[in-house]
């Protein structure tokens, strides 16, 4: 430990001096959620909890015992899969623990060596540390950018895989799917798309953003969470027979792990039948939405988005962290999200929307916003 240590204070005091340590911060109670995933509201609902508890309480299992391959594949996990590629009018799903597995599992293991991965340079880490996982060369390409896009396509080696979101995390704005699946035709390539922020929120039954425009059948392989909308937590990959078989054959993190609990299952068997019962969620969240976007319209330095992300750029770490701080006084959960997680210059407030929050606390929130834009502050980053 003695030696251990310092080394460690050393990195960490590093990063103290340049004001970028992580902290956890557990949520204060009382301010009003602008910050977190649960857009619709799922991880608080008293229905979805009542269900859950009612399809938990008979005797099972309370952990798998061990991976799918062993001792903890079940009917039910496979039941779900089921149930889920209905959804996501694919031929096959895949279930994950989570998002990030899920993404790592299928960049590490579908380009091999001699291939490429063009991935958005704004695609979340976990597509990134996938692709590092892998033998293949990995090139990002600029946000929506399919200009860029296409001269890398050009100069691309072996087979293409081509990695993007349907709705970017940092940003809340879209991927330009259609007009990248005519991309990826022309020069013969396979577009993973990581639908994280889309699953839920867009869609017939939350089955996202390619099932919703009706090119699921033009993407080689897409990825669910449900641990943003669906108000829980896991993720699965839909795809294809070949494609599930070949992650089961191939995927280091399918093979070597413990398979989610029946408890786990459970929970996300309900979380979609809640959905599915409650599709007006969906048009409460675009009104809180058009709500919002409609009383920042005027607001310097915001970026566009019409989703449930959005976002104010307030450039300067120490700036951004001091805006977020007076709201937070003002009683609204907001964070900053510094660089280097996003470009230096582009330090944001990242302001989440649900359908829990009141046009009462929108109007207070963006009124808050729009002082602070013409207090100046933007601009003395
Ligand atoms: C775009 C995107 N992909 C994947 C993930 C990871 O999903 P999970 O939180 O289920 O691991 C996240 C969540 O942070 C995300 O925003």
């Amino acid at each position: 430990m003695e030696s251990l240590d310092p080394l460690l204070e050393k990195r960490l005091a590093e990063r103290r001096d340049k004001g970028l340590e992580r902290t956890l911060k557990i949520a204060r109670p009382g301010l009003v959620d602008f910050t977190s995933n649960d857009y619709l509201g799922l991880s608080r609902s008293p229905e979805l909890f009542e269900s859950i508890l009612a399809h938990t309480s008979s005797p099972q299992p309370n952990g798998s015992t061990g991976s799918r391959l062993l001792s903890g594949n079940s009917a039910a996990h496979e039941a779900l899969e089921k149930k889920l590629a209905t959804i996501f009018k694919s031929e096959t799903t895949l279930l994950f623990a989570a998002g990030y597995n899920a993404n790592l599992a299928v960049l590490s293991s579908l380009p091999q060596r001699g291939d490429t991965i063009l991935y958005d340079e704004l695609a979340h880490a976990s597509m990134k540390d996938g692709a590092r996982l892998s033998l293949a060369k990995r090139l990002n390409f600029k946000h929506n950018d399919l200009h860029d896009l296409e001269q890398k396509l050009k100069n691309a080696q072996g087979q293409i895989f081509i990695a993007v979101e349907s709705i970017y995390s940092m940003d809340g704005d879209e991927c330009p799917l259609r007009e990248l699946t005519l991309l990826a035709e022309k020069h013969n390539a396979i577009i993973i798309l990581d639908e994280a922020h889309s699953t839920g929120v867009m869609g017939h039954n939350g089955n996202g953003l390619a099932v919703s425009l009706g090119l699921q059948d033009k993407i080689g392989v897409r990825i669910y969470t449900f641990g943003k909308a669906m108000g829980i937590h896991g993720a699965c990959v839909a795809g294809s027979k070949r494609l599930r078989n070949y992650l089961i054959n191939f995927s280091r993190p399918f093979i070597y792990t413990t398979a989610i609990s029946h408890h786990s299952v459970a929970t996300m068997a309900c979380a979609f039948d809640y959905l599915q019962q409650n599709m007006p969620l969906q048009t409460m969240l675009r009104e809180r939405i058009m709500l919002y976007t409609k009383s920042v319209a005027d607001l310097p330095n915001r970026t566009f988005s019409n989703s449930a992300i959005q976002t104010v750029i307030f450039p300067g770490n120490e700036v951004v962290r001091q805006v977020a701080l007076s709201l937070q006084q003002k009683g609204f959960d907001v964070r900053p999200i510094l660089s280097p997680t996003v470009p230096t210059g582009t330090e944001r407030l990242r302001i989440c929307l649900h359908v829990y929050n009141t046009e009462e606390e929108i109007a207070r929130l963006t009124h808050e916003l729009r002082t602070l834009a013409l207090s100046g502050v933007m601009n003395n980053g």
